[in-house]
C-alpha cells in the first residue's frame, strides 16, 4: 500500500502495491460535512497520461496524476517496457518515450495488480510490436475476462497463451506484421475500444473502431491531443473511430483534472448527511462521465455546477453540493455507459431517497472489479435495505436505512467507499471487511472525508 505523505523522486518504482494486508474500516453516523476539498486524478486520463506518454517521442509531463496503486502499476510497466518514468519532487511525472515502435520485451512479469484498464490498454499498446510480455494481475484482476480485448488483438495479428477462460496469467506475443482490423464493439468498453486504437499505433494502414454506444472518449481525445492521426465519423451503426498507424506521437504537457468517479463519493455523502455544504474543485465534467450528477439532480440533489471551464482539452468545474431529500426515480439504461462506475455510488443515494430506483443496463456491472451488482445487492440487504434485482437491473427501495452490518467488498475499492459513506447517514454504524484496496483509486480516502467531518476509522 502506498504510505500517507508525498513520494519522492522515482521512488515509486520501489512501492510494493501488489498482495496488500485487508483492513476492516467502520464508519460512524455523521452530521453537517463542511469544506472545499479536491479529489484525486482522473484514473483513466492518468493511465493513459504514462502509456501515450510512454510511446511518444521527447518527454511528456503530467501533473495532478491521480497516485493510485493502479496508476502507479501502469508507471513500473511503462518502465519495463523501455520507457523512462520518473516523479519529480513537485510532484510532476515526466515520462521519456520510446517511440510507437520502441517498446521492448520487459525482463520480469508485469503486474497490473487490480487495474482492469492497465492491463488492458497495455495489451492493446503492445500488441502491434513484437515483443513478448508475462501479465498478472491479483485475485480480482485474475477472474476478469481478457478474451474481450485477446479477441480483436489476435485478428490484428498479436498471439496469446492464457490462464483458462481467457484469463490472467496471461503471455502476450505481439505482432510482426500486424495488419489493420475493422472492429465492431460487441460490449460497450472503453478499455476494449482503447486497446484496439492503441495496437492501431503500431500498425500500418488504417485501423477502425465501431461503437455502437458512445463510452469514455479520453483515448481520441488525447491521442489527437498527442498529433495522432485519428478521425471520429457519426454513422448510422455508431462512432467510426479511425487511426492511421506508426505515425510518431509528439510529447505533451498534461494537467489531470480531479476523476468524476472519485468525486461520487463525497458528493453522495453530502446528500446524505444532513446539514451539509461542501464543494468539490476542478471536477472533469466530459460528458461521457457525468450520468450520475445527472442522476443525481433528477432525484433531487442540490448540486451546482459552479466555474464551467475548460482546462487541458476537458470541460472542468467545481461542484457544490448541500444536503437533499432525494427521491426514486428509473434511471434509463442508455446513461449506463456515462456512469459505470459510479453505481455503487448511486445504489447508496437511492437507499436514503423516498420510494424506489430502478437500474438498468447494468451486465457490466457484473465482470468490474467485483460482481457489482451482487455485491451492493448484498450490502444493502445486510443493511436493512430492501432491493430485487436481475442480471442486468437492480430496484431499491428507499427510506430510513438501519445499517449496523459488515460488508464484504471483494478487492473492489467501489464497493468499500460506497459503504462507507452509507455508513454516515445510517442509524447505525456500517463497517467493511478490507479499505486496504481504496489505494488502487483513492488514496487519503478516508483522512479527505474525515476532514469534512466523517468519522472512518480502523475497525477496533
Ligand atoms: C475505463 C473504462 C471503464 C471503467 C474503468 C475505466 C477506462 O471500463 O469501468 O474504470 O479508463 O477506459 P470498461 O471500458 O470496461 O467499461
Amino acid at each position: 500500500m502506498l504510505g500517507a505523505g508525498a513520494i519522492p523522486a522515482t521512488s515509486y518504482l520501489d512501492i510494493e502495491v501488489h498482495g496488500s494486508t485487508p483492513s476492516a474500516l467502520i464508519s460512524n453516523p455523521a452530521h453537517g460535512l463542511t469544506g472545499v476539498i479536491r479529489v484525486p486524478g482522473d484514473k483513466s486520463i492518468s493511465h493513459r497520461s504514462l502509456m501515450f506518454g510512454a510511446v511518444a517521442v521527447g518527454e511528456t509531463r503530467a501533473s495532478g496524476l491521480l497516485e493510485g496503486e493502479d496508476v502507479i502499476n501502469t508507471a513500473k510497466a511503462m518502465q519495463a517496457l523501455g520507457a523512462k518514468v520518473e516523479r519529480s519532487a513537485d510532484g510532476t511525472w515526466r515520462i521519456q518515450g520510446v517511440g510507437v515502435s520502441g517498446l521492448m520485451s520487459p525482463k520480469g512479469d508485469l503486474d497490473f495488480g487490480n487495474s482492469g484498464t492497465g492491463v488492458r490498454l497495455a495489451l492493446g499498446l503492445m500488441a502491434s510490436t513484437p515483443l513478448i510480455a508475462r501479465c498478472i494481475g491479483d485475485a480480482s484482476l485474475s477472474k476478469r475476462p481478457m478474451g474481450r480485448v485477446t479477441v480483436p488483438l489476435s485478428e490484428l495479428g498479436a498471439r496469446f497463451e492464457t490462464a483458462e477462460g481467457n484469463r490472467l496469467p496471461l503471455t502476450l506475443h505481439g505482432a510482426k506484421h500486424a495488419v489493420p482490423i475493422t472492429y465492431t464493439l460487441p460490449v460497450a468498453s472503453a478499455q476494449v475500444k482503447s486497446a484496439v486504437l492503441l495496437a492501431g499505433l503500431n500498425t500500418p494502414g488504417r485501423t477502425t473502431v465501431i461503437e455502437p454506444v458512445a463510452t469514455r472518449d479520453h483515448t481520441e481525445r488525447m491521442l489527437k491531443a498527442f498529433g495522432a492521426e485519428i478521425a471520429i465519423e457519426k454513422r448510422a451503426q455508431g462512432r467510426h473511430i479511425m487511426i492511421t498507424g506508426q505515425r510518431e506521437l509528439k510529447a505533451q504537457i498534461i494537467d489531470v483534472p480531479a476523476d468524476p468517479s472519485s468525486a461520487a463519493f463525497p458528493m453522495v455523502a453530502a446528500l446524505i448527511t444532513e446539514g451539509s455544504d461542501i464543494t468539490i474543485s476542478n471536477v472533469m465534467l466530459n460528458e461521457t462521465r457525468t450520468g450520475l450528477i445527472t442522476t443525481l439532480i433528477e432525484m433531487g440533489g442540490d448540486i451546482a455546477v459552479l466555474n464551467r471551464r475548460l482546462a487541458g482539452g476537458e470541460e472542468v468545474g467545481d461542484l457544490r453540493v448541500r444536503s437533499s431529500k432525494l427521491k426514486g426515480i428509473t434511471v434509463p439504461a442508455t446513461r449506463a455507459p456515462s456512469m459505470i462506475d459510479e453505481y455503487p455510488a448511486l445504489a447508496v443515494a437511492a437507499a436514503f431517497a423516498k420510494g424506489t430506483t430502478h437500474m438498468a443496463g447494468l451486465e457490466e456491472l457484473r465482470v468490474k472489479e467485483s460482481d457489482r451488482l451482487a455485491a451492493v445487492e448484498a450490502g444493502l440487504k445486510a443493511n436493512g435495505v430492501a432491493t430485487r434485482s436481475g442480471p442486468d437491473w437492480l430496484a431499491v427501495d428507499g427510506g430510513a436505512v438501519e445499517g449496523g452490518a459488515e460488508v464484504k467488498t471483494h478487492l473492489d475499492h467501489r464497493i468499500a467507499m460506497a459503504f462507507l459513506v452509507m455508513g454516515l447517514a445510517a442509524r447505525k454504524t456500517i463497517s467493511v471487511d478490507d479499505g486496504a484496496t481504496i489505494a488502487t483509486s483513492f488514496p487519503h480516502f478516508a483522512k479527505l472525508m474525515n476532514g469534512m467531518g466523517c468519522r472512518i476509522e480502523p475497525r477496533p
